[in-house]
Formats: structure tokens, sequence, C-alpha cells
């Protein structure tokens, strides 16, 4: 969606405020020994408390409410029996909607210990995420942003996950303009416009590019022994920096 007043950027921050209020409380309850249910239910609560719904659930019938996926697994992981254990490497990706407006962000938590490089992994993904930021504006072709994140990917040692992007959001969960590639498309000639809703979301991975999907129906796995990280913001485009939605 494209922001045409003031009460579509209180509505925007509100819900983007409460998933991301949701995403630090499961970092912090997040301890080895429990499994992903227990934590997905620390999520479910906190966005009761706020009226607010799942939007996996309520846009997909995603078996459960929020995504918690564990080292090889990519996105989508579906909350469940596993263990979460020291040294895993657990994404956590938090969306809902209230009142109509949809907020989503997301983020990779290492489980110490962890071998410095999945802590570089984490480290360059945010960068990633802040180096695309910079590149969004208004004006600028939506190529700048994947261009922008496979520059820090290839510095740092890493790949991208091609199949896995950025998205518009608004209305609705996944809105124009849809997928944004973690890389650069020339042949993309899509700009950014000002006030327009999107999420970033950089997926760095150790060396696998493409998820394949799990019988589940619903996991997306890259390999055995590969990690992947992702960080996710909620945020409008404007002429200058991105205004993010998803903050305290
Ligand atoms: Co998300
Ligand atoms: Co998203």
């Amino acid at each position: 969606m494209t922001i045409e007043n003031e009460e579509d950027l209180k509505k925007l921050r509100t819900i983007g405020r409460i998933v991301f209020e949701t995403l630090m409380l499961m970092k912090k309850s997040m301890e080895p020994g429990m499994t992903t249910l227990e934590l997905d239910e620390v999520g479910r609560q906190n966005l009761d408390k706020y009226g607010a719904r799942s939007a996996p659930k309520v846009t997909y019938d995603f078996p459960g409410y929020t995504c918690i996926s564990i080292n090889e697994e990519a996105a989508h992981g579906i909350p469940g029996k596993r263990v979460i254990q020291a040294g895993d490497v657990v994404n956590i990706d938090v969306s809902a909607e209230l009142d109509g407006y949809f907020g989503d962000t997301g983020g990779t938590f290492p489980v110490p210990p962890v071998a410095p490089r999945i802590e570089y992994l984490c480290q360059s993904t945010r960068k990633a995420l802040n180096q695309a930021m910079n590149a969004a504006r208004a004006g600028a072709k939506i190529n700048q942003i994947g261009l922008a994140i496979d520059k820090v990917a290839r510095k740092s040692g890493f790949v991208t996950i091609k199949d896995l992007g950025s998205h518009g959001i608004g209305h609705q969960l996944h809105d124009e303009p849809h997928f944004i590639p973690n890389f650069y498309d020339k042949r993309d000639t899509r700009r950014l416009a000002e006030g327009q809703v999107i999420t970033i979301e950089p997926f760095l991975s150790t060396g696998i590019e493409q998820t394949q999907t799990l019988d589940d129906g619903w996991t997306l796995v890259t390999g055995p022994e590969n990690f992947s990280a992702q960080y996710e913001f909620t945020m409008v485009i404007t002429k200058g920096k991105p205004m993010i939605m998803t903050a305290l």
C-alpha cells in the first residue's frame, strides 16, 4: 500500500510496534530446552494482549502464530516439538494484523555458544539490511535493494538466497511490489514511490542459494550444515531514509 494520511501512518506504527515488541519478547524468552511450540506460545500471548491476529495464520492458514526456523531451516518453520539447543541458529518471524493494517518483522538469534562465522553471518545480514535501507529512496529503482544486499554478502564471503525476498505490505501481508529479490536484476525497472510501504528482509546464507520445501508443505530448508540469517523491518519509503514502522 501507499500511505495516504496520518491515520495510515499511525495504524502502521501501532501494528509495527506490536510485532516488534513480540519479536523482542520471544528473543528474550528463548532458552535451551524449550520447544519451538512453547516459544510460539509466548508470541501468541503477546499478540492476543493487543487483539492482533497472526498474519500467516489469517492469510495462509499457517499452522502456528509465528514462524520459527532453526539452522538448516531458512524460513516458515512450523512451531512444534523441536527443542531449542545451545549452538542453534534460530530465526523468528512475527507478522500480524490489527485494524486492517499489517506489520512484519524478523530476526536471527544464535543460542550461545556459536562459531564466530555464525556471528559474522548475522552481523553481515544486519549490515545488508542497513545498506539496502540506505538505497531505498523514493524514485530509486527497486533493484538497488538487491544490489546493496548482494554486495554486502559477497564482500563478507556469503551468498544470498535467491528464491526468498522482500515485499510490499500494508492492508495485506504480501502486497505490491511483490518479490523484491536479494540480488541485482538489471531488467527490473520498478521504482520506489514516496509513501510506499515495504519490508526489507535480506537472507544471507553460508553456501546454499535456493530453498526446498519440506514434506510438511511449509518449512523452507537450505541443506545440511548450511546456515542462513534474516533480519526484517516494515518501513515507509520517503525521499530520505525510510521510516521504520517495526520499532518500539
Ligand atoms: Co516476516
Ligand atoms: Co516479510
